[in-house]
């Protein structure tokens, strides 16, 4: 197993999930963990994460210098690179000429690093604003940047690298991924379908004769685990699907109709009402979340009561949930505020049950089509966020009306992804309301109407998201299809933004 320090990068999620699919099993741990807490057990290798830091600022994320002593193989990617030089005695200062994006590189010297690399120039991708200026005593150059900047430098078993490996845009980064793990000898035997069988007896055995409670979205997260669940449990297991006022048009019909050939023991509650009457008035985002958060215990803990002696909870928590609500500083909690890892259960009293808490969605897939053979609409679909239209309705109240024409704006743009096939070529693809009204002409008259954004990335994480780009054609089709049907609209915005800096919804 290779563990992952992870110093606050975005991209850490990347590293565990390249190096998994290379057949190794990642942990990602905080920078803060005590050394002498790091399981030492089956550990082949360490990776250090990059992070938004500079060693010298206050409070930047260093590790124990013990861990570099392990003994098992280090790699260093960015701030890895330079906090490595930085507790060893080396030098790092800001640069004027800072490296962002693509950069050229040349290997100085061979390394086992680089090892079967044709080409000792390559395009990497950097994100750095400081460098290591003095290698640490004994390290070595290996790699030099085309502004001269140490781009790779070793030492024995430890090796660090300014550039990003596990960015498909650094040529060569998978193959340096791979030799990283063969310097480790790690044992190349992770493989999530063969987990599953583990995973399955663990539930049999933790839930053996036991009633609960989970939810369920028709999403492949909560879906996959409650189809594990049940076919651990049989009638004993009671999905829970909250229809909270905020889902998108038809969508309880099409989770219901989805659902049903799974044999699930489902169900069904119209909450609706409730929620909307809490949101009433409600603008500020955080608010809108804290409150839909509130109504789905309410929600969870009134139909627990009566399935009686119900006593876990399901939850198709994913390790990306988990690793982000570890705080690892202040800011952390901005982009991960939306996940309830850990308040829900707690205050109803039920114990949890994670079947998935150290997988990543794409493995989560794979178990969903090839062990468990669910539909293609199910483990392909879109991720919905919980809080719903709520927070697509951005910067103003929930209301029926502007639900009303955000479901059908919706409705229209995922008909034609549909019908075009591009549907599942896109990761994930939405409109939202925008509280801004703008004129515009419709036949004779002058209109002062709603404006319509839309949004569709690709991605694999949902960490960092690239643009889907339409052909013209179809982005005008589309535009005009909902000026056209949707009541109340008469401008339509596609959101030109990546991740970072943008996030995916808009909230
Ligand atoms: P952001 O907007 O943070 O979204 O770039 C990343 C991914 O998370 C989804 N998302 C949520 N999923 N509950 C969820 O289950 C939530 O509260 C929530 N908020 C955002 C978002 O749709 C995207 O896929």
């Amino acid at each position: 197993m290779i563990k992952i320090i992870d110093c606050g990068s975005q991209y850490t999620q990347n590293i565990a999930r390249r190096v998994r699919e290379l057949g190794v099993f990642t942990e990602i741990i905080p920078f803060h963990t005590e050394p002498k807490k790091i399981n030492k057990k089956d550990l082949e290798g360490i990776i250090i994460s990059g992070g938004q830091f500079s060693v010298y600022d206050k409070g930047s994320p260093l590790y124990s210098e013990k861990i570099l002593n392990f003994g098992v193989p280090i790699l260093g990617i960015c701030y890895g690179q330079q906090s490595i030089a930085h507790l060893l005695g080396g030098k790092v200062e800001p640069t004027q000429n800072r490296e962002y994006g693509e950069t050229k590189i040349e290997i100085q010297k061979e390394s086992p690093l680089f090892r079967n690399i044709p080409n000792k120039k390559l395009r990497v991708w950097m994100s750095h604003g400081d460098i290591v200026k003095e290698l640490p005593r004994g390290f070595e150059l290996t790699a030099i940047s085309q502004n001269g900047h140490v781009a790779s430098m070793q030492k024995s078993n430890i090796y660090a690298v300014q550039f990003h490996p596990e960015v498909d845009h650094t040529e060569y980064g998978r193959k340096i991924l791979e030799n990283f793990i063969e310097i480790c000898e790690a044992e190349r035997n992770w493989d999530p379908n063969k987990d599953y069988d583990r995973i399955i007896e663990e539930t049999r055995e933790k839930l053996r004769g036991k009633i609960g409670v989970g939810g369920i979205s028709g999403g492949v997260d909560s879906s996959t685990a409650s189809v594990l669940v049940s076919r651990v449990t049989g009638k004993n297991y009671h999905p829970i699907f909250v229809d909270n006022g905020l889902l998108r048009l038809n969508e309880t019909e099409e989770v219901r109709s989805s659902l049903n050939p799974l044999g699930l023991n489902t169900h069904y509650v119209d909450a609706s009402e409730r929620f909307l009457s809490r949101l009433k008035g409600i603008i500020d985002p955080d608010q809108k979340r804290k409150i839909i958060g509130h109504e789905f215990i309410a929600v969870f803990e009134e139909v627990a009561r009566k399935i009686q002696k119900a006593s876990y909870l399901v939850q198709g928590t994913l390790y990306p949930d988990v690793i982000e609500s570890v705080p690892l500083y202040g800011i952390s909690s901005k982009i991960k505020r939306h996940h309830n890892v850990g308040g829900l259960p707690e205050k109803m009293g039920l114990e949890v049950i994670e079947p998935f808490r150290y997988m990543f969605k794409d493995e989560i897939r794979i178990i969903a089509e090839e062990k468990l053979g669910m539909p293609k609409e199910i483990v392909w679909r879109h991720p919905f966020p919980g809080p719903g239209l709520a927070i697509r309705i951005v910067g103003s109240d929930v209301t029926l009306d502007k639900l009303k024409i955000l479901r059908q704006a919706d409705y229209i743009f995922i008909e034609e992804l549909k019908r075009r096939r591009l549907y599942y070529k896109i990761s994930q693809a939405f409109a939202g309301l925008s509280n801004s009204k703008s004129v515009g002409v419709m036949g004779d008259e002058g209109t002062y109407e709603a404006e319509i954004r839309l949004r569709a990335v690709t991605t694999n994480d949902f960490m960092t998201s690239n643009l889907y780009h339409f052909s013209k054609k179809t982005e005008i089709a589309i535009a005009n299809r909902i000026v056209n049907e949707v009541k109340g609209v008469n401008r339509v915005f596609y959101d030109w933004t990546q991740k970072p800096p943008g996030t995916i919804e808009w909230e």
